[in-house]
Parts: structure tokens; C-alpha cells; sequence
């Protein structure tokens, strides 16, 4: 099946502290491991929006209640598409008969993280309620505008974009010859974009396909459609990319690909990027999908007009892959327990930041991180550092990165990091260290990756956890047993 905004919103405020410590030595402490990755300066979505691109992902309303991965969905991205809840089937099962409420917790959700809200996806064949199949071809035209000016109209104003037609041409650059193509031929196209734009004049209107990422007869199709629309002046802002692609096949036509559709004056956008593998993952694949990764990410960042990208999925438990494609899978950033994969650090590396040493893509395959503390604090580490946290918080729930800075002048050869929780917060995760007990007085030690701290070099960590009222910072920390604040 497959082979494979410019940000206009003020970026999410996090509430900031700073704390100066000094240390000296204590043994490591017992440990949980966890998490995602990263202080929000280095999340994806932080450093995307620093490069001026956002980095976004897609839910289901099942996955709402997944608290950990509303915490990573929350925290690193910055867009959020919802995989099912917008599309025909669950808008409008029966004629004229709408139900929004699904869609309406996604934008919910994404509206409580400040997030892009992409609209997916208004006609397509497929999760096609089969009453539109049915229809007499000269009724197809007003359900379709129907439909439009119904679902883009209740969305109004909340939507940075909208992919209005998905997936409508075959591999060989034919039409799809669906319902709307069949009753309307390539008109339908226009037509849908004009009602669109009339439902919901915000919002940016996109035709999104799979295998159209390199330069092929696919592409070329659609193409040449963008360039017909744009010179009758019919309303189309973008081509969004789906980048479904196989580890080691990312196009090398990519960048010119891309290209050719913003000379057109278009914006472009990677819109459900995963990269998947033959099961299970070894470390030579998931060395390639971190390069696949950055590649992309690179790519988009090169192309002026390319504004953003979005993973499909949020980690490889969720993805759709192994569902379509028996035996593969492992697409996805994030595995199974969401602990953040060479290419979530490969990703960090492309957009600019430098959260943690990590497997970064380069031709050698590099090991996954493990989660297993390697390095031992010993009684001669007694380098003064400083602590600065960021802080994000919900109704029940708060997540919170912390970044450890050597200010000493002698490296620090594993390290672990005491703290005190306010009253009522209990630790479910975290990242980039191992954290227990879950309340009280914690310590995070280092991981295997993680455990040197250079004189004026740092680390990150962070945890998620919940709270029942006191949705307060971190407190009294102490790096390897010397209390933190006393320099
Ligand atoms: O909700 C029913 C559930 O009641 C039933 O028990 C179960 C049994 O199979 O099916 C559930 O529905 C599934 C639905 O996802 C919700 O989970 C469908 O079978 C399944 O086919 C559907 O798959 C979706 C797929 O589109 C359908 O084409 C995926 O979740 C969704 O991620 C995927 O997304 C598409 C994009 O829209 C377009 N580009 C490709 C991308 C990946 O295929």
C-alpha cells in the first residue's frame, strides 16, 4: 500500500526556575527507568518552532487516555492531526446525521497544549461511510459540498489546515476513480477546495498524498494538478507529504521534489511521517531510521516554504503499521514504553539541539540507548552545578525538565541528583535518568549514556507526574550528596 505554518501561535509558556548547587559524592541510589527526552528549550516542537518549522504527531481519542503518552504527544509536539476522528466515517456515518464529539476531545486536547491543529481529512475514498458509495452520481456533488461546508464549518477558526483531498491519485499518476471522480471527474477537486475555503477562510487548504515524497509519475501527477489550480486561481495553500517510508528508502528527490511544489508558490509539509522496518529492530535499523529521520528533518528546514513536519503515530505501540504491514513496524520515534529511539535524538540533532550525548546518525551503527545506569558517583566528585528547571502543568498531571550544569572544574564521572517533590505529586516516568522513589525525596542517577558532566557541560532529565493540587516545582536538590544552592 504504501512504500514507503510558519508558526503564527505564541509558543506555549513554561514557567522557569533556576537553582545553584554544589556536590560531592554519594552512591548511586535505586532507580526506576523511564520516558521521552528533553528540557522544552529541546523538546522536537521547541526546537522546530526555534527554527521557525513546527514538529507535530497524530492521536486517536483512545490514546487520550494513555497518560504517558499524552504527556510525550503534550510536550514534544507541537500540531496534532487526529488519525480517525475527523474523517467521513466518524463525521458523518449516515446522511446529513454529524457527530463531532470525537474530533471535538482531539482539539480539545490540542488546544489545552497549545497546539497546531490539522484538519484530516475532508474527502478521501477510503473510511468512506458506504452510503456515499451508494449515492446516485448526481447526488455525490452536494453531499460532498455538504459535508464541507458542515465539518469545515464547525471547525472553524481552530484549524491551522485542512487537507482537503487525500490520496487521489493512483501509483501511475491516474485519477482515483472514487465516488467524487466517478460523479464530478478531476473537478471534484477544485470544487472541494472552493467549499472549503468558503466553510473555513482561515484555514489553510492542503491535498495530501502517500508516495509522492521523490520525483515519480505520482508526484508529477499531482504536480501538475497544483500548477492547473494555482493558474485558475482556485484555493490551494499546500501539498502535504505523507512520507510513510521503509528505513534506508527516503527519496533522494526529496529536496527538489519539495522544491518544485513551493516554486508554484505553495507551502509544503511532511504530514504523517513514519519509517518502517522488518521486525524485530536491531541496532544497524534503527541506526538507518535515524538518519532516514534527520534526513527528512534536514531536508524540510532546507526548503523554504516547507512549514513543518508530523509524525503519524505517537510511539511504535500506537503506530498503524504492523496492522497493514504484518512483520514490520518500528516506525515510529518512540518504542513501545516511549522511551525516545536513535532517530528521536537523530531528530533533536537535525533541528539544532544537543539535549544529551545520543546515537546520532552517522554511517556506524550506534546502540540504543539503555535505560541501565553504567557510571557510579565515587566520593571524589564534588563539582559545584546549578539547577534549571521548566515546568509544565495541567489539571492533574505536570511535567518537568530539569538540566544539570557542571559549574565546578573537574568533570563529573556519574551523577545523582536528589530532590523533593511538593506534597500530593507522585512520578509516573521519566526520561533521560532513572527517578525513584515516586514521591518524597527522589534521585535521579544518570543512564549509560549520560553519566559525564564536563566542567561547564550539562544534562537533562525530566519525569511526568501527577499532583493533587500542588502543581509546584522541585525542590532542595543535592548533586551526589552536597546540597544544591550554596554557590
Ligand atoms: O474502531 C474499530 C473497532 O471498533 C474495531 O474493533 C477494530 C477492528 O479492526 O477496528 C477499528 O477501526 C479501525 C480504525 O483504524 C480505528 O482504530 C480500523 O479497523 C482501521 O482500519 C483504522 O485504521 C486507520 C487507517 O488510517 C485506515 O485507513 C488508522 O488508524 C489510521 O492511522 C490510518 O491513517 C492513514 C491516514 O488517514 C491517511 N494516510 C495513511 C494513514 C495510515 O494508514
Amino acid at each position: 500500500m504504501f512504500r514507503t505554518p510558519h508558526p503564527r501561535r505564541p509558543r506555549r509558556a513554561l514557567g522557569a526556575l533556576a537553582v545553584s548547587v554544589s556536590a560531592a559524592a554519594v552512591a548511586a541510589a535505586g532507580l526506576i527507568p523511564a520516558g521521552q527526552a528533553g528540557a522544552a528549550a529541546n523538546t522536537l516542537r521547541g526546537l522546530a518552532e526555534a527554527k521557525g518549522i513546527y514538529f507535530g504527531t497524530a492521536i486517536g481519542q483512545g490514546d487520550l487516555n494513555n497518560t504517558t503518552l499524552t504527556a510525550v504527544a503534550g510536550t514534544q509536539f507541537g500540531m496534532l492531526t487526529p488519525t480517525n476522528e475527523m474523517k467521513w466515517e466518524s463525521v458523518e456515518p449516515s446522511p446529513g446525521s454529524f457527530d463531532f464529539g470525537p474530533g471535538d476531545r482531539i482539539v480539545a486536547f490540542g488546544q489545552a497544549h497549545s497546539m497546531r491543529l490539522r484538519g484530516h481529512t475532508l474527502v478521501w475514498h477510503n473510511q468512506l461511510p458506504s452510503w456515499v458509495d451508494k449515492l446516485p452520481t448526481s447526488q455525490v456533488q452536494t453531499a460532498m459540498r455538504n459535508h464541507i461546508t458542515t465539518t469545515a464549518g464547525h471547525y472553524k477558526g481552530k484549524l491551522y489546515a485542512w487537507d482537503v483531498v487525500n490520496e487521489l491519485f493512483n501509483e501511475n499518476g491516474t485519477f482515483r476513480e472514487d465516488a467524487f471522480y466517478r460523479a464530478m471527474g478531476s473537478g471534484y477537486v477544485a470544487d472541494a477546495l472552493r467549499t472549503a475555503r468558503a466553510a473555513d477562510p482561515g484555514a489553510k487548504l492542503y491535498l495530501n498524498d502517500y508516495n509522492i515524497e521523490g520525483l515519480n509519475a505520482k508526484s508529477d501527477a499531482l504536480y501538475n494538478l497544483a500548477k492547473s489550480l494555482k493558474s485558475q486561481g482556485v484555493p490551494l495553500d499546500g501539498v502535504g507529504f505523507q512520507a510513510h517510508f521503509v528505513v534506508g528508502q527516503v527519496p533522494a528527490s526529496l529536496k527538489a521534489n519539495l522544491e518544485r511544489f513551493t516554486a508554484l508558490g505553495l507551502e509544503v509539509a511532511v504530514t504523517e511521517l513514519d519509517d518502517r522496518m522488518q521486525l524485530p529492530p536491531d541496532s544497524t535499523k534503527l541506526a538507518q531510521q535515524a538518519r532516514d529521520y534527520a534526513n527528512v528533518v534536514t531536508t524540510c528546514l532546507a526548503v523554504k516554504g516547507c512549514v513543518g513536519l508530523s509524525q503519524w503515530d505517537v510511539g511504535d505501540g500506537d503506530s498503524w503499521i504492523p496492522g497493514t504491514f504484518p512483520g514490520e513496524g518500528a516506525g515510529t520515534m518512540y518504542d513501545n514504553n516511549y522511551q525516545p529511539k536513535p532517530a528521536y535524538y537523530a531528530s533533536v540533532d537535525a533541528l539544532g539541539g544537543s539535549s544529551t550525548p545520543s546515537p546520532s546518525p552517522t554511517p556506524t551503527p550506534t546502540p540504543t540507548p539503555t535505560p541501565t545506569p553504567t557510571l557510579t558517583p565515587t566520593p571524589t566528585d564534588g563539582a559545584a552545578c546549578k539547577v534549571t528547571a521548566e515546568l509544565n502543568a495541567w489539571n492533574t498531571g505536570l511535567t518537568e525538565n530539569l538540566r544539570v550544569t557542571n559549574t565546578g572544574s573537574s568533570t563529573v564521572n556519574g551523577w545523582a541528583l536528589s530532590f523533593t517533590l511538593p506534597t500530593g505529586q507522585t512520578v509516573t516516568g521519566a526520561w533521560n535518568a532513572t527517578v525513584a522513589p515516586a514521591a518524597g525525596r527522589l534521585t535521579a542517577g544518570n543512564l549509560g549514556y549520560n553519566g559525564t558532566i564536563v566542567p561547564g557541560g550539562s544534562v537533562s532529565f525530566g519525569f511526568q507526574a501527577t499532583h493533587t493540587g500542588n502543581a509546584g516545582p522541585a525542590g532542595q536538590f543535592s548533586l551526589n550528596g552536597v546540597p544544591c544552592g550554596a554557590a
